[in-house]
């Protein structure tokens, strides 16, 4: 069986065991976090979202100026034979592309070659405990920086922000700015207001464009739940009926206590259990790479 020890990635072009895969010093993504990234849940077998997250890749490169360097169709044949070669059943597949390796310099070249890496992790998403019991939160102020919607490997703050929600004991940490929620440390953040909305922010600069979020909206659409984008705040979390978070590495959890303070009813509300359903119905239908 594959392991975290045994298992192989794909490292500046080629399949190589990770504990064997060197990147050189240089590298802009080692001195500068001057890269991108995307994770990629696989369920059973099946690559999740896997479509949208190649776009949103797409347009963090475009964003920062890297050429992209492979086809969708190439980036997914890459992400199945990760899936065959480590008999990923149940994980994540995570994406870098870095701008390249070059002399220390702010200034970069155009014509860098990027360096691409892709591994697979193993952490089964689907199956947390959390998606029955429910999460604890903390809240924190957003450190980030000006392009939050830019995948970015530069994570310092997000970092720092788990860190401090594994120091409190809890799941995830969301941060604010002044009153208002901006997202997780590494998730979208929802309310469904009393009135049964459902409200997360509207996509800026300051928010990542959450795939998860783009699937769960079109299940709230189809199943014609009143879905609000716009922030929201503090206060409105401890009022809402229920509190949730998405990511592709948890799918979705409940939220159940925040900053110590318990919120909606204490278990996942009927709105989190119907789009959670609905969502792992709908990744049952992917195509399989393997069985
Ligand atoms: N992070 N917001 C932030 C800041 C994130 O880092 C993530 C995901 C999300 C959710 O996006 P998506 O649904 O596309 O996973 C929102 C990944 C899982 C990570 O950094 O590991």
């Amino acid at each position: 069986m594959t392991t975290e020890e045994t298992r192989v990635g794909y490292i500046r072009g080629a399949f190589t065991p990770l504990a064997d895969a060197t990147i050189p010093v240089m590298d802009r993504g080692f001195l500068f976090g001057d890269g991108v990234y995307e994770v990629t849940a696989v369920i059973e077998g099946r690559l999740v979202d896997d479509g949208p997250h190649l776009t949103r890749l797409a347009r963090s490169l475009n964003e920062i100026g890297i050429t992209n360097p492979y086809p969708a169709e190439k980036w997914t044949q890459l992400e199945e034979e990760i899936v065959r070669r480590n008999k990923l059943q149940n994980g994540l597949i995570y994406i870098q592309v870095t701008r390249g390796v070059a002399e220390r310099a702010f200034k970069y070249a155009d014509k860098l070659e990027p360096t691409v890496v892709i591994f697979p992790q193993f952490s089964p998403v689907q199956y947390s405990p959390l998606t029955k019991t429910g999460a604890s939160i903390i809240t924190l102020p957003d450190l980030r920086w000006a392009r939050c919607d830019i995948k970015s490997t530069s994570l310092l703050a997000q970092v720092l922000a788990k860190h401090a929600a594994s120091q409190a004991g809890v799941a995830e940490a969301w941060m604010t700015r002044g009153e208002t929620i901006t997202e997780g440390a590494s998730s979208t953040a929802y309310i469904v207001t009393q009135a049964g909305d459902l409200v997360t922010r509207a996509l800026s600069h300051e928010t990542l464009p959450g795939i998860t979020r783009q699937t769960i909206l079109q299940i709230a659409h189809q199943r014609a739940l009143n879905v609000i984008e716009r922030p929201f705040t503090r206060k409105e979390v401890f009022d809402a009926a229920e509190v949730f978070y998405t990511s592709a590495s948890t799918i979705a959890i409940p939220v159940v206590e925040m900053d110590g303070t318990p919120v909606g009813s204490g278990k996942p509300g009927p709105v989190f259990d119907a789009l959670y359903d609905a969502y792992m119905q709908a990744v049952m239908t992917l195509p399989v790479i393997i069985f």
